[in-house]
């Protein structure tokens, strides 16, 4: 039957009741019309599938734990993400879930976000690019996808309630074009709003925000999913373009629809709409036939791959890979107790877990193997453990430290107090690297931590995050140079906390957090102000090098609208086989409103073998060039230079190719009563207006004034009248004439707009 003559037979009761849940997990079902249940788990880096629908907590079925966003940001690597997208589709397949509730998109505002280990990036660039692949791999099988936390959830310390507080141009350009990227792209079947309030609006309501933005402008055709609980008001939610309200069963909720329909509170096309929404998606999730098993030792090999090509290698003097060492002392609890995941709701029962103790035995040949715990599980101090461990490292050819955060200092649902490691911890890290100078910190957490204390002392140190069930496997790879590390950081290793672009504006106070760094997040931020940092966006270390050379626009000059190709030769300049993620760069040399120095809008990652060349190549359209204007109210560019920056990092830039850009645009001016004598000769129609009159405005100025101000009072009295409104102006340089200064401007103004004479 056709969606359009289904609703026709639905009563106002069902179609109410299908926009509510039926239970923790599932949609409302209709039997008497054959409309089906459809089941969501969370995600977003496995299946969790409960047993029980009903249940919020109860256990819930082994499926494969990937590495959190993190991790698997840092592999910038699109068909990876692709692929474990598939896997999980899969597993959803074979648990019997329709949608899987990820991925989430929030941006990294700051390190202090307790749920960062499950978004992707500082910037939106990459975090669509990986939101999209993740989409994709999902959906080609046939499962949804909720793209979530939509949006400007980017705290946990009062999500519920809190109203993140924003200008036009920071939501555009920092916070909502991940989600723009991944629903044009990759076209989600689902997108879960956020818990939090927008600019005072609840996310759950926000008409601006799911209507005009995501459903209108972006055209997403899927439905809106609440966050679980994120509904205040069933009607108001409905009005603001939420389709679907999760959890149910809400009988409350479902009155409240009928009701307002009844009383002509809510227009009966509004709800139909949502209802035709969620039948879409319903009826799409059944196509595919649910049960049977799935690959979870296929699985688990491609969690390590992830694992291992998402860490990154920050520190190496040469240490690794790991050259046949006779004795290794292991250290650290995370060796036999491994960090792998982040706690809530996508805390995932795994279908196995590598222990990194034993996979470092696997590969270590016939080397002899101490193990020290290191530091108490409490976050306590131990000065026996670190006795114990510096004995050990004393007596080896190298010490590992496997350094864990403790669970409770990165979770969903509150945020971290500090970037800080745990007192034993760095005091570890001291003792150890005294005695043994080959020491190798490898790390688990899900977002940086800060480690100026202790970082000069280890002879190299991996960056491991929370690496999924085979994590433990993954470490061992790039340690004995199974796999060369290519991970390189989605987000900046700040020195201090004191350092990160939102310190001085979060959490915010009870109601209200104000994003006070605008456009000013991760790394736009510490290159705007200089700001020295532990380890940029876009860093990572290789076990071979990589040489840039050739860089080449397909143009010099060219119109926004055809975009560019460029294309860099890289070279694999060292001895063994390795993955480079070539970054590249857009900085405008002039525009009318601040910008960032750079802006990430292209990456390719590139396989080499030993002295092998191959030419990377990346195309970069309109938005690439563009900046959101909020007076004009859209996407603008403007005439002239800018530079591709081709780097290793965001501070590692190999080349540099500067184009010219030629606008496509007409934009309309504008000029007002209240603009400055600078912004009229600034705007093109102004300039043309204003001009001939330069000429009488400086005879008057010099008649009145004769230059005997700019002595007497010291300023540049020229300089000073630029920055003056231009009624006020006039009326310094008053000439007697008949009309008021008003009234001269206001007919410069119609000249400007066309509609003079
Ligand atoms: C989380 C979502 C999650 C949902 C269902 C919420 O508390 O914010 O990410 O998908 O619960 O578990």
């Amino acid at each position: 039957m056709k969606i359009e003559e289904l609703i026709k037979k639905l009563s106002l009761e069902e179609k109410a009741a299908l926009c509510t849940g039926a239970s923790a997990w599932t949609t409302t079902p209709i039997e008497r019309l054959g409309v089906p249940v459809m089941t969501v788990s969370d995600g977003p880096h496995g299946v969790r599938r409960v047993a029980d629908p009903a249940s919020f907590s109860s256990e819930s079925m082994p499926a494969t734990c990937f590495p959190t966003a993190s991790c698997t940001a840092s592999t910038w690597d699109v068909d990876l993400i692709q692929a474990m997208g598939e896997a999980i589709a899969e597993e959803c397949i074979a648990l019997k879930v329709d949608v899987v509730l990820g991925p989430g998109a929030n941006m990294k505002r700051t390190p202090l976000c307790g749920r960062n280990f499950e978004y992707f990036s500082e910037d939106p660039y990459l975090a669509g690019q990986m939101a999209a692949s993740f989409i994709r791999g999902v959906q080609s099988k046939g499962i949804g996808t909720s793209l979530k936390h939509y949006a400007t959830n980017s705290q946990e310390t009062r999500r519920l309630n809190i109203s993140a507080e924003m200008d036009e141009r920071t939501l555009r350009e920092i916070y909502l074009p991940a989600y723009e990227t991944a629903v044009k792209q990759a076209k989600p079947w689902t997108v879960m709003c956020a818990y939090n309030k927008l600019n005072g609006t609840y996310c759950s309501a926000h008409h601006k925000l799911l209507v005009e933005i995501l459903k209108d402008e972006w055209g997403f055709e899927g439905l809106v999913v609440s966050d679980w609980g994120a509904v205040h008001d069933r009607v108001a939610s409905l009005k603001g373009g939420l389709d679907l309200e999760m959890p149910g069963p809400r009988d409350r909720r479902v009155k409240a629809v009928v009701e307002a329909v009844r009383t002509g509170r809510l227009d009966e096309s509004v709800l139909d709409e949502s209802v035709r929404r969620i039948l879409e998606i319903v009826f799409k999730a059944s196509e595919i036939a649910k049960g049977g098993s799935f690959d979870a030792a296929a699985h688990h090999t491609l969690a390590r791959r992830l694992a291992a090509e998402g860490m990154v290698l920050l520190k190496n003097n040469g240490i690794l890979p790991l050259k046949d060492p006779k004795r290794i002392a292991v250290i650290g609890r995370a060796a036999k107790a491994p960090y792998y995941q982040g706690g809530g709701s996508s805390h995932i029962n795994p279908t196995r877990l590598d222990i990194p103790l034993d996979e470092l035995e696997k590969l270590a040949g016939n080397a002899r193997i101490t193990y020290s715990e290191g530091y108490p599980s409490d976050g306590a101090f131990d000065q026996a453990l670190i006795d114990e461990a510096v004995n050990n490292a004393r007596l080896a050819d190298v010490a590992v430290l496997y350094l864990a955060l403790p669970e409770a200092k990165e979770s969903e649902g509150y945020d971290r107090p500090d970037l800080d490691m745990t007192t034993q911890q760095v005091a570890l890290i001291k003792a150890v690297t005294e005695v043994q100078q080959n020491t190798v910190v490898v790390l688990n957490n899900g977002a940086p931590v800060v480690m100026s204390e202790w970082i000069d002392a280890p002879a190299a140190v991996l960056e491991a995050w929370m690496m999924g069930q085979a994590g433990g496997g993954a470490i061992a790879d790039v340690l004995f140079g199974k796999v060369n590390p290519c991970g390189k950081l989605a987000e900046t290793f700040p020195l201090r906390l004191a350092d990160t672009p939102a310190y001085i504006n979060f959490p915010g106070s009870k109601n209200e957090v104000h994003y006070g760094e605008g456009i000013f997040i991760g790394y736009r931020y510490y290159d705007a102000k200089m700001v020295p940092v532990l380890f940029p966006f876009g860093y990572g270390l290789s076990y071979t090098t990589f040489g840039y050379a050739n860089p080449n626009v397909s143009a010099s000059t060219f119109r926004d609208v055809d975009g560019l190709t460029v294309t860099v030769d890289i070279t694999n300049t060292g001895n063994v086989a390795g993955k480079e993620v070539v970054q590249f760069y857009v900085h405008d040399h002039k525009s009318e409103l601040v910008r960032p120095p750079k802006e990430l809008k292209g990456f390719a990652k590139v396989e080499l073998q030993p002295g092998e060349t191959k030419t990377v190549s990346i195309q970069l359209d309109f938005r690439s060039f563009a900046y959101y204007h909020p007076d004009y109210k859209r996407w603008i560019t403007e005439n002239g230079a800018f530079d591709i920056l081709i780097g290793a990092s965001s501070t590692d830039i190999r080349c540099i190719q500067t184009v010219n850009l030629q606008t496509s645009l007409d934009l309309p001016s504008l000029l007002n009563r209240e603009s400055t004598m600078r912004d009229w000769l600034e705007d093109k129609r102004g300039k043309r207006v204003l001009d001939p009159l330069m000429g009488k405005i400086n005879t008057q100025y010099r008649a009145r004034y004769g230059g005997s101000e700019t002595e007497s009072l010291g300023i540049d009295i020229m300089g000073f009248f630029t920055d003056l409104p231009l009624p006020d102006l006039f009326q310094f340089l008053d000439d007697g004439a008949p009309e008021t200064p008003e009234q001269t401007v206001a007919a410069l103004l119609a000249q400007v707009n066309g509609d003079g004479n």
